[in-house]
């Protein structure tokens, strides 16, 4: 699910064409804007792509219908990427322990909005991005892979932002690949390589 530029998407549709994540297939890209890069994108490369505008609908109202078409293409994950909605309770039961987002920011520091200028502006040394499980909290839920890279005194947001994204197109395909497979197990808030 994505709202704009659709990078970290194609990562992961590179990596299932290049079978780093076996037996997935991305089945659907669905976005709530009809504007978003990223949808050419995908469906320049042949994937099946959706638009389901919120209008002046409820939250609730807006994620039944994604909901239902998630529900009817046989959805068996949802990685957000770059998706900005909070998603609902409603849609979390729905897909309570399978719904992934990434963050670019070492969670659970600088959750939110712009988290790469929130490191610059707070003096981090060191920020990075997270894989985490999406569950009712902003940036929440149990982390599953995170990956770190310096803070250069020179940064702006723009080097930050460039240098944790290269990181999150690497991160994300290893962490769906994790979860695919289903070498993982959450105790708590803790997620541990089963493998
Ligand atoms: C990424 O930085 C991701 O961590 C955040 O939103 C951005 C999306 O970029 N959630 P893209 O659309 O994947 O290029």
């Amino acid at each position: 699910m994505i709202s704009g530029r659709g990078s970290n998407m194609i990562a992961l549709a590179d990596a299932v064409e290049q079978e780093r994540i076996p037996g997935a297939e991305i089945a659907l890209v669905m976005s709530d804007q009809p504007g978003a890069a990223g949808l050419l994108r995908a469906a320049e490369r042949g994937l099946k792509v959706l638009v389901i505008e919120r209008g002046d609908r409820t939250r609730e109202e807006h994620e039944q219908e994604i909901v239902a078409a998630l529900v009817e293409g046989q959805i068996d994950l949802v990685c957000l990427a770059g998706y900005m909605r909070l998603l609902s309770g409603y849609f979390i039961d729905a897909y309570r322990g399978r719904i992934l987002n990434i963050h670019p920011s070492l969670l659970p520091a600088f959750p939110g909005l712009a988290a790469q200028r929130q490191a610059l502006e707070h003096g981090a040394k060191w920020s990075g991005c997270t894989v985490h499980f999406v569950d009712e909290t902003l940036d929440g839920g149990p982390i599953i892979a995170q990956s770190i890279v310096p803070v250069w005194e020179e940064d702006t947001e723009e080097t930050l932002s460039e240098r944790i994204l290269e990181q999150e197109h690497l991160l994300y395909p290893k962490a769906v690949a994790q979860i695919v497979r289903g070498e993982y197990e959450v105790l708590g808030r803790r997620v541990l390589n089963s493998q």
